[in-house]
């Protein structure tokens, strides 16, 4: 059966987090995979995970099945999390899904089966395994352009120009905050004027956030798909609690559908279960019940809030330091976009033969495309990064 397999080419981000696990170099540094690091270079449980791991262990009673749509109190959760009161609740249809990818994952089937060969429209660049699940399930993809990497902003008139083409039955899929891989997000002028081209021209929003509470805040990041999720007949949603919980193999997220009409919005449920049935039956619990646990308890919350401040605090902090250092290595100010992105990431403009030289001869992994990861820097170091910009030329 196999005979004839080829081998499938692997995920850029995971190949080169086994790359650095493989490279035997002390001093090496991990600016790649998306993951949130504490100044000691660890990615810590949070208090608030760790208290409402110790309330379910000692207070759950039963591991027997919830059902196809998981925990629907986290769901409902999640919803207020991600939406708070912007979308009419009788036209929304939810389900729990393991992370965000099996968010993603369940919306573009969901899409792949109501409107086969539909296009879904990808920011350029975007994550890959955007791209990955959209054809994995059938989907049509096409690029719309997003960012101007010689001012590091989203170039939001080339991306109109763009997606004057994207149409009723389309998909465009959008970064809620905290882009990845460019750290170049929409001001609220700009979410507004999407949200204008979504009704005019009658495509679907979706709308993948993994990273509420990096940005700006836990509120402030959603602005922008609150305003258009309180106008649009239909988006769909993909949240996540990999980064912001710090549940990432937990496999923790949700999957959410604003449908046109409530009937509509039960139909799209129905399809959601199908789509679990037949994948893989039921969504873990574990992470989702922590979060709800957490969510639903307010000293918990609290917490949980002043951890993810601290967070993007000291991803602020790193950003507006490497910004400076690399303007007093560079004798300029072309990296000063690095302190206004947002999130963990931010994509230089470096050419493959400069990311080869800044791995092999320094010891620093950013992404082949440029993208590197904010979080993985540490104060001390940040002036041996910025040197090895520098002698790499960037
Ligand atoms: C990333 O973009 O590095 C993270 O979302 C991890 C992943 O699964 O790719």
């Amino acid at each position: 059966m196999f005979a004839n397999l080829q081998p499938s080419p692997a995920d850029p981000i995971l190949q080169l987090a086994a790359d650095f696990r493989a490279d035997p170099r002390e001093r090496k540094i991990d600016l790649g995979v998306g993951v949130y690091r504490n100044d000691a270079g660890l990615t810590v449980i949070p208090k608030a995970v760790k208290r409402a791991e110790a309330r379910l262990l000692e207070t759950q009673e039963t591991k027997t099945y919830l059902g196809l749509l998981g925990d629907v109190a986290f769901s409902a959760a999640m919803i207020d999390l991600v939406l708070g009161d912007a979308a009419p609740v009788e036209r929304l249809a939810s389900i729990q899904t393991p992370g965000g990818s099996g968010a993603l994952w369940m919306l573009m089937s969901l899409a792949a089966s109501a409107a086969p060969g539909a296009t879904i429209w990808l920011s350029s660049p975007t994550w890959p395994n955007h791209r990955a699940i959209a054809e994995g399930v059938g989907l049509k993809t096409r690029d719309y352009a997003y960012f101007d990497t010689s001012t590091g902003a989203v170039d939001f008139e080339r991306m109109a120009a763009d997606l004057k083409a994207a149409k009723s039955g389309d998909m465009v899929l959008i970064h809620g905050c905290c882009h990845n891989p460019t750290g170049a997000n929409f001001s609220a002028a700009e979410w507004a004027a999407l949200t204008e081209m979504a009704l005019a021209q009658g495509f679907t929003p979706l709308v993948d956030i993994a990273y509420q509470g990096f940005g700006d805040g836990l509120a402030e990041d959603t602005s922008g798909l609150r305003h258009m999720a309180a106008r649009a007949p239909e988006m769909l949603i993909a949240a996540s609690c990999s980064k912001n919980f710090a549940l990432y193999r937990e496999r923790t997220g949700c999957a959410v559908v604003l449908a046109e009409t409530p009937a509509a919005a039960r139909a799209v449920e129905a399809n959601l279960k199908t789509l679990m049935r037949i994948s893989i039956s039921m969504p873990p619990d574990h992470g989702a019940a922590v979060v709800r646990t957490i969510l639903a308890d307010p000293a918990l919350r609290a917490e949980w809030e002043s951890e993810i401040a601290a967070m993007r605090g000291r991803m602020l902090t790193l950003r507006a330091a490497l910004a400076e250092s690399l303007r007093a290595r560079t004798n300029s100010d072309r990296f000063d976009f690095i302190a206004r992105h947002r999130g963990m990431f931010s994509l230089v403009d470096a050419t493959p033969a400069q990311v080869k030289a800044l791995r092999e001869d320094h010891g620093v992994y950013i992404i082949g495309d440029g993208r590197m990861n904010v979080a993985g820097l540490n104060e001390s170091r940040i002036d041996e990064v910025a040197d090895a910009f520098a002698a790499v030329g960037l």
